[in-house]
């Protein structure tokens, strides 16, 4: 399985990779997640990535797209990989072709989890992310049920940067709905539906 996971903030894009991670033993490769790694180490890509994540904006490419060529490299990747958040724009995803080329790797699928935008506003305000493994759950879930973390509210999951993030979303990523679908390797699942009816859709969808 080597796919791209494409989706509004908040969709569900790192919901189904955890499941499909779960099942399937491939990497997830979440860009989120990496930033956010950097962010609490106060790396010097964490302490400049920071402010753009505060504010709902991209972290510049020169910053993100080591980081995923890197994380490609690894051996767990090699079994398969769920790259979730990136690309976010054209120019990663010309950079990941680039990449994928040179490695001989090409990519089964993208998958839209699709997401009206007034259910994302309720889903982020509500959400609640471990600190320690990046797991995701509703408000109300204090402990993580996965590593047994502090599940806390993210910096940008507050009302005005959520509206920011959608406002990036629609003007830099949707275009690569576009994109992929002249590849003809888009595929879409109706992600407001219960997880685990998403889930069995992703499933068929990926042919799994
Ligand atoms: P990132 O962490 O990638 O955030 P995002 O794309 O905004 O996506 P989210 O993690 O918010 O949402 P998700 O779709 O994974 O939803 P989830 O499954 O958690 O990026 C954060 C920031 O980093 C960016 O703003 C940017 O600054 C920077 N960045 C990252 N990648 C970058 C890149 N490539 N280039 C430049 N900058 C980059 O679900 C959300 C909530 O809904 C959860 O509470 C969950 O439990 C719940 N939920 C999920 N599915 C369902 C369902 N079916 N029904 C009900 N509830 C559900």
């Amino acid at each position: 399985m080597k796919i791209v996971l494409l989706g509004a903030p908040g969709a569900g894009k790192g919901t189904q990779a955890q499941k499909l991670v779960e099942d399937y033993g491939v990497a997830h490769i979440s860009t989120g997640d990496l930033l956010r790694a950097a962010v609490k180490a106060q790396s010097k890509l964490g302490v400049e990535a920071k402010g753009y994540m505060d504010a709902g904006k991209l972290v510049p490419d020169r910053l993100v797209v080591d980081l995923v060529k890197e994380r490609l490299g690894q051996d767990d990747a090699k079994r398969g990989f769920i790259l979730d958040g990136f690309p976010r724009n054209t120019a990663q995803a010309e950079v990941l072709d680039r990449e994928l080329d040179a490695m001989g790797i090409s990519l089964d699928a993208a998958l839209l989890v699709d997401v009206a935008a007034d259910v994302i506003i309720n889903r982020l305000s509500s959400r609640r992310t471990c600190r320690s493994c990046g797991y995701t759950a509703g408000a109300g879930v204090d402990v993580c049920p996965r590593c047994g973390g502090e599940m806390y509210q993210r910096d940008d999951d507050k009302p005005e940067t959520i509206k920011k993030r959608l406002d990036t979303y629609r003007e830099q990523t949707e275009p690569l709905v576009d994109y992929y679908g002249k590849k003809g390797l888009l595929k879409k699942v109706d992600g407001d539906r219960p997880v685990d009816e998403v889930y069995a859709d992703v499933k068929v969808l990926l042919g799994l």
